[in-house]
């Protein structure tokens, strides 16, 4: 993207991706991403901060170019994953007198991710700070947001954050303060936190304490929109990363003849009547990231899935393994299942989803397509759900 001007000498020189599709060949990109780098002019040195994935790297050097930039002292390195640090030997080839700032941990993996000489770096520490004149860089380690080696940085003259894949967002706009529909903005970041952040909730707590003491007007991320309104973001992941659950069950399905849907559906209206909201999502039709949004505020999964071969439908295992690794604030969880010959599935989805801390609610299992009784069965799971909200104070 063309470069932007952000604040006196501090500029955005990275790339938006906007046919990007897919993010670690998981992560769907309906609406492409970014890899922001920004350009730090001192005084007396210069920094560039992050650079971009290496499929980018003509961007960033073109916008160096137009800049007019012959000098780089310091590349500060926030994170090693190559979509950031992707471009960094090739800007160590342009300007040879640039160093590596970053951490220990970093350091480390930048040297097996992208073979980077060790006399290239300076090793900083948690705080410590980076003189480039009239404008000082304080470094703030923040493990886990992604890798465990991530650290953000604080621009203290001017009031700037730059926190990387925290608070990023999967989106493509030629507006770096983002599109004028704030809702967009607040979808992109929530798709990114579920998929990549949410395991992480618990560190992200502490982290949005000790950020909370710094003095700052501008999130600058390394993917998508910077925020000229930071509280807007900070809020919306406090809301996250909080035990406040909503009063909405989701139930990703499969159905391979119809009696599975049946009775997703059925269920669904069952709960709708007890004022509770759902999601029925049939997975090979609706986005994973809808389904992984769906699991940062939901109280519920019910799982619905057809007998296959030895277990569930392996597209259904597959999202309940996936749901277990995102590590969700779920509450309560069961299955709804119809089954030919065997009635696997349960102990093959239970199996899945150790790491998630729910309280399991008797599953309902039906012989071929659902009968009467069934559907009682489906009125008992829908009433104990009920119940189970009412217990926790969100119906
Ligand atoms: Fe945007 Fe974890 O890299």
């Amino acid at each position: 993207m063309a470069v932007q001007k952000l604040k006196n000498n501090v500029y955005y020189v990275g790339s938006v991706h906007w046919d990007r599709d897919i993010f670690d060949e998981l992560v769907e990109l309906p609406k492409g991403t970014s890899y922001n780098s920004y350009l730090i002019k001192g005084s007396k040195k210069t920094a560039l901060l992050d650079t971009v994935d290496p499929e980018k790297t003509y961007e960033l050097m073109r916008n160096l170019d137009i800049l007019g930039i012959t000098r780089i002292d310091y590349v500060v390195a926030q994170h090693a994953e190559q979509d950031h640090s992707g471009s960094i030997p090739d800007i160590l080839e342009r300007y040879p007198e640039a160093k590596v700032v970053t951490n220990a941990k970093c350091k480390n993996f930048l040297i097996d991710l992208l073979h980077i000489d060790d006399d290239k770096f300076i090793v900083i520490k948690d705080n410590e700070e980076l003189d480039l004149g009239d404008k000082h860089l304080q470094f703030i380690f923040t493990p886990w947001v992604h890798w465990p080696e991530t650290m953000i940085s604080y621009l203290k003259e001017d009031k700037m954050l730059f926190t990387c894949d925290f608070f990023g967002s999967h989106i493509a706009t030629s507006r770096i303060f983002g599109p004028k529909d704030e809702m967009l903005i607040y979808e992109g970041a929530k798709h990114y936190y579920s998929e990549i952040m949410m395991p992480f909730r618990t560190h992200i707590k502490k982290h949005l304490t000790k950020i909370e003491a710094l003095d700052f007007d501008m999130i600058c991320p390394s993917h998508g929109c910077v925020y000229k309104n930071p509280k807007f973001i900070v809020d919306a992941y406090k809301d996250w990363v909080s035990d406040r659950l909503d009063n909405e069950v989701l139930i990703p399905y499969i159905s391979m003849h119809g009696s599975t849907k049946k009775m997703v559906e059925y269920l669904g209206d069952a709960l709708v009547e007890k004022g509770i909201d759902v999601k029925l999502f049939n997975v090979l039709k609706v986005p994973l990231g809808e389904v992984a949004m769906a699991l940062v505020n939901d109280a519920t999964v019910v799982f619905g899935t057809p007998f296959v071969l030895a277990g569930a439908h392996p597209t259904i295992a597959s999202l309940a393994y996936l749901a277990n690794a995102l590590r969700p604030k779920l509450k309560f969880a069961s299955i709804i299942s119809s089954y030919g010959w065997g009635g696997k599935a349960v102990d093959h989805l239970l199996g899945l989803i150790g790491n998630l801390k729910v309280d399991v609610i008797e599953p309902v299992l039906v012989k071929g397509d659902p009968q009467e009784a069934d559907y009682r069965a489906l009125d008992e799971l829908a009433q104990k759900i009920y119940e189970k909200h009412k217990s926790i104070g969100i119906v």
